[in-house]
């Protein structure tokens, strides 16, 4: 085990599972999950708490797929914030990631790239050089963003999705699984397809 913080997993779902992989992964000690909303008592052998159990000594992890629940999650947690890479992620250089963000197993984020505060960069996604990438945005599994995109906070890349170089992808928009964004995408909207459109 790390001589680091354990760490409380907020989620029991699908992205908790995740996340608690690149908790392992990175030998931290997981306490358990923090979950009002399911009926499960136990996940991986760990307690499900339906209330904050109180661990002082804990790092908190926001680990909710959806970025709008997992923001209004994030905005009123208790305590130390944990960040989580997954140790086969390649981070370049002059990188920075922000807090309560997550980077899974194969992810890889170029030089000169910035991360914000709980976002997701999933498995095998690729964020290349001199990106700025916002706060509470999931960029999917298998997704590639090219140099010099901008996402704004809260947006979705979906998974397999391709942004080309020097584009933004403003706040709140969602690209569709497998699109491809060869212009920027307004803020709040989705767009599909190949090149990616307007979805009304
Ligand atoms: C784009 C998206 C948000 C649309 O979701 P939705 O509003 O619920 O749309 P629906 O499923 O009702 O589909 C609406 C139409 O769009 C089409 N469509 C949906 N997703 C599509 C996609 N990724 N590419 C192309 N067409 C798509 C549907 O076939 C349907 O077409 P129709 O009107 O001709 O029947 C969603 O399909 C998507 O791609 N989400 C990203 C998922 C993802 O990668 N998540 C990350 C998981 S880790």
């Amino acid at each position: 085990m790390s001589d680091q913080p354990p760490i409380l997993i907020h989620g029991a779902g699908g992205h908790a599972k995740v996340a608690y992989s690149v908790a392992i992964a990175n030998e931290r000690e997981v306490i358990g999950f923090l979950d009002p909303n399911t009926d499960l008592q136990s996940l991986f052998g760990l307690p499900i708490y339906r209330s904050d159990p109180f661990r002082p000594d804990a790092e908190n992890f926001v680990a909710i797929g959806s970025n709008n629940i997992r923001m209004s999650i994030a905005e009123k947690l208790p305590g130390p914030i944990a960040t989580l890479i997954h140790p086969s992620a390649i981070i370049s250089p002059e990188v920075s990631i922000g807090t309560g963000t997550l980077v899974c197993a194969g992810a890889i984020i170029q030089i000169s790239t910035r991360i914000g505060s709980h976002s997701i960069i999933n498995t095998q996604a690729s964020v290349d050089h001199d990106c700025q990438i916002g706060s509470f945005v999931h960029v999917a599994p298998g997704a590639t963003i090219c140099g010099g995109v901008y996402v704004g906070d809260l947006a979705l890349i979906g998974a397999g999705a391709t942004v080309i170089p020097n584009i933004e992808i403003h706040s709140g928009a969602t690209l569709a699984a497998g699109a491809l964004a060869i212009e920027e995408v307004p803020r709040n909207e989705t767009w599909i397809g190949v090149p990616a459109k307007y979805k009304p």
